[in-house]
C-alpha cells in the first residue's frame, strides 16, 4: 500500500503540496522513498513557494490530478531513456529534428513536460540545489537588460523579478507552449512588470537583431544539452553579454531524457568547451548521482547536474 506524504517528513506541508504527493505516491508507490529523501532536503519555505506555483497552475485550469500526472510523466519517460542510454551508451535522439515534432511542437506534451519540470525544480535535490544557486548568486540591485533564454515554465524569469532590479526583460524560446506558459505565470505573479517584459518565440540562434555587450544577466537553465551546437550558444551568450554580466547557466552530464540531444561524458568536457568559448567559470556547483561521489557517478555513466556562474 502507498503511504501519504505526512507519513514521510515531520515538516508541515502546504495543502496544494500534501495533495499532490498523495496523489504521486497512489499511482507510482515505487517513488516513496525518493520523496521521503527529497522532502529531507526541501525547506518549508520552499514548499510554500511549490504551494504558490500549484495555486497558479490550478487557476489556469490544470488540477493537482493533472499536475502529478505531469511530474509523473517526466519520471516515466526519463527512466525509460536511461534504460536506453545503459543499453546503448547514448542518447537516443541527436538532432533537434528528431525531437521537435513530439517535444517542442506538442502542446500538450510540452505543457505537461514543462510544468513537470517545473515541479523538479523542487521534488528533485539537484534541481532544488542549482535553483538555490541562482538565488544566492542572482545581483538583486543591479538594474539594466536581463535575457533568459529558453525560460520554459517560466519560474526562473518570474522569480528575477521578484528578486531582482533589471529594468527590463527578454524571454526567447523555441516552442510555443513555453512561451505561453512564461506569459502566464509572469502575468499572474507578476503583473506589474507587464510592460517591461518580451516573450519572442523563436531559436535563440536566430535571434540576430540583438545588440552585442547589451545584457546585464543572461540566464539559460537546462538548455545547452537540448541544442546540436552548445558551443554555438555559448559563444553567443559570451558576445550579447557586457564585460561584467552575470551569467549563469546549467546543465547536465550522462543524463538521457527525451529530448537531450547533445551528451557529455564528463564534467572536464563540459568545462573545457565552455572555456573555449571566451567564458571564465566562476562559481561551480557539480552534483553527482544521488548517494554517489562525482568520480563513480562519472565512472559508472550516471546523471551529474551542474550549475554554472560564468563570466567573460
Ligand atoms: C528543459 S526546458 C528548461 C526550462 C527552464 N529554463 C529551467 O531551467 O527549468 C528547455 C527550454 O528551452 C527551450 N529551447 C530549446 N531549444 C531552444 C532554442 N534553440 N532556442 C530557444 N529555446 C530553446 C525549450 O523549448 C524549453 O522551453
Amino acid at each position: 500500500m502507498s503511504k501519504t506524504a505526512a507519513t514521510l517528513t515531520d515538516k508541515t506541508l502546504p495543502e496544494n503540496v500534501s495533495t499532490l504527493i498523495d496523489l504521486i505516491l497512489e499511482e507510482n508507490p515505487m517513488h516513496n522513498s525518493f520523496i521521503q529523501n527529497a522532502l529531507g532536503h526541501v525547506t518549508e519555505e520552499e514548499l510554500s513557494t511549490l504551494d504558490s506555483y500549484l495555486d497558479f497552475c490550478q487557476s489556469k485550469g490544470q488540477n493537482l490530478p493533472y499536475m502529478a500526472d505531469a511530474y509523473l510523466t517526466i519520471v516515466g519517460d526519463t527512466f525509460r531513456e536511461q534504460l536506453y542510454f545503459m543499453k546503448h551508451k547514448e542518447y537516443r535522439h541527436k538532432s533537434y529534428a528528431d525531437v521537435a515534432g513530439h517535444v517542442y511542437d506538442d502542446k500538450d506534451y510540452m505543457n505537461k513536460y514543462m510544468y513537470g519540470l517545473a515541479i523538479t525544480s523542487f521534488l528533485w535535490p539537484n534541481h532544488l540545489d542549482m535553483g538555490r544557486l541562482f538565488v544566492e548568486t542572482m545581483p538583486q540591485t543591479r538594474n539594466g537588460k536581463y535575457l533568459d533564454i529558453g525560460p520554459g515554465h517560466g519560474y526562473y524569469l518570474m522569480k528575477a523579478m521578484e528578486l531582482g532590479s533589471f529594468d527590463e526583460f527578454l524571454g526567447i524560446d523555441i516552442s510555443e507552449a513555453s512561451i505561453n506558459q512564461t506569459g502566464a505565470i509572469l502575468d499572474h505573479f507578476k503583473p506589474e512588470f507587464k510592460e517591461r517584459f518580451e516573450l519572442r518565440l523563436m531559436d535563440f540562434l536566430d535571434a540576430t537583431e540583438l545588440e552585442a555587450g547589451s545584457f546585464d544577466a543572461i540566464v539559460m537553465g537546462e538548455v545547452l544539452e537540448h541544442v546540436e551546437q552548445p558551443d554555438v550558444f555559448l559563444k553567443r551568450i559570451a558576445e550579447l553579454a557586457k564585460d561584467d554580466a552575470y551569467i549563469y547557466v546549467t546543465t547536465c552530464i550522462n543524463a538521457p531524457a527525451v529530448d537531450h540531444i547533445f551528451l557529455w561524458r564528463s564534467t572536464e568536457e563540459l568545462e573545457k568547451m565552455i572555456e573555449g568559448t571566451g567564458l571564465k567559470i566562476k562559481t561551480p556547483l557539480r552534483l553527482p548521482y544521488e548517494g554517489k561521489t562525482l568520480e563513480e557517478s562519472q565512472a559508472e555513466e550516471l546523471s551529474i547536474n551542474v550549475a554554472y556562474v560564468l563570466e567573460k
